[in-house]
């Protein structure tokens, strides 16, 4: 058995025991991928500066995201279909995160429900939200998120149509995946998912099936998803999800300084710079190359965070030495639930986080809260002069 010591070593295991379909909805992005690749060439890309012979006792990654402290400044982001990753993965994931002292995002697409995961997992974690033409819907949703005790709502803004990712139409994929052939046959290769999945009930969209009337299966949960996207959402409707949840507030999706502006103007407590880890817009910038010019537009009004492409403790550092106050992980923790489960979530976090510690080490820093651009080498990173 390989000994795990890197995210890339997770995704190896994940891409051996998670059946091809659900693998393939979690590594990849739209179309040709682009911006999916540059979310982590243009991180490697980032030199660091060495510094020596500086007193590393007593360090410390421990900060906050919207006023709650947490261990580093890294959350676990929201994705779709994480319970097909693993069974019960949602409520797997959040009780790493718990016990890390992180924050766990849970998808409207997810498997376990929102109320599943607070009686298995506690409250605390934090809810995304997509915005459905039912707006009777979202008043309940927004309802349940509060009645489980989330401590904040993550509005994604990015997801009024959906991008286009071929292999995803290519393998036909459904929860739980229909009894194709093909399908069979890679399902026989995957005993362990296999064990998983019989032993739970929890293999639809929990948060939709059996709470809106005439959805209850998938089969009509997909027509009825592509229909209730709600292409007209705008700064209005963000308003009214405002004011309707009355608590903390991220709004997800901001790559543009325009549109960072109208999120800052908006009242909320913070934005995520992201291009949704590639899978929407093909040819968007990447994230780390968004972040610094909105950092500068809007970072006095509003906290800026960043998701898209960490895969290590070194991508948190630069996303922070760039001026996000916090980052998320979607597929790295994703990979580990696939690999591992809950256990595979806490190594990717314990691996994230030693990365970050010995690396902030390395550049002369002992507290991430007072990392900045000068331990990046100047010309070496994006929005450097
Ligand atoms: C949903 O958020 C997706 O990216 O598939």
């Amino acid at each position: 058995m390989t000994i795990i010591t890197s995210i890339e070593d997770l995704r190896v295991l994940a891409r051996k025991r998670v059946p091809r379909m659900f693998y393939d909805y979690a590594d990849s992005g739209a179309w040709t991928e682009s911006t999916y690749r540059a979310n982590t060439s243009d991180f490697a890309a980032i030199k660091l500066r060495q510094r020596v012979a500086v007193n590393m006792d007593g360090r410390s990654t421990a900060t906050t995201m919207i006023g709650q402290p947490i261990a580093m400044p890294v959350a676990i982001a929201p994705t779709g279909l994480a319970g097909m990753q693993h069974a019960d993965g949602e409520i797997l994931a959040a009780r790493a995160a718990k016990a890390f002292g992180i924050p766990y995002t849970l998808s409207t697409m997810s498997i376990c429900s929102i109320e599943d995961v607070a009686k298995h997992a506690g409250p605390g974690f934090w809810f995304q939200l997509y915005m459905m033409r039912d707006r009777g819907f979202m008043e309940r949703l927004i309802e349940r998120a509060r009645n489980a005790g989330c401590s904040a709502l993550v509005l994604t803004l990015d997801l009024q149509v959906l991008g286009q990712r071929h292999k995803d139409i290519k393998n036909g994929l459904t929860a739980p995946p229909k009894l194709t052939l093909p399908n069979i046959l890679n399902l026989a290769t995957k005993p362990r998912w296999c064990m998983g999945m019989l032993g739970t009930q929890r293999r639809q969209f929990g948060n939709v099936v059996g709470h809106v009337s005439g959805v209850e299966d998938t089969g009509s949960l997909v027509a009825w998803t592509s229909k209730q996207f709600d292409p007209g959402l705008n700064w209005g409707d963000v308003e009214w999800v405002k004011k309707r949840w009355g608590g903390k507030l991220i709004l997800k999706g901001i790559q543009d300084v325009e549109d960072a502006q109208l999120a800052a103007d908006s009242g909320a407590d913070a934005l995520i710079v992201s291009n949704h880890g590639g899978r929407q817009l093909d040819g968007a910038q990447s994230s780390i190359h968004a972040l610094p010019a909105i950092v500068d537009a809007v970072g006095h009004r509003i906290e800026v965070h960043m998701d898209g492409g960490i895969r290590t403790g070194q991508d948190v550092l630069k996303a922070v030495a760039l001026g996000a106050k916090g980052t998320y992980i979607g597929r790295a923790a994703l990979y580990g639930l696939g690999a591992m489960g809950e256990a595979g979530v806490t190594k990717a976090l314990q691996i994230i986080h030693k990365e970050l510690d010995i690396t902030m080490a390395l550049c002369g820093q002992t507290r991430i809260g007072t990392v900045d651009k000068s331990i990046l080498v100047p010309g070496q990173y994006p929005g450097s002069p």
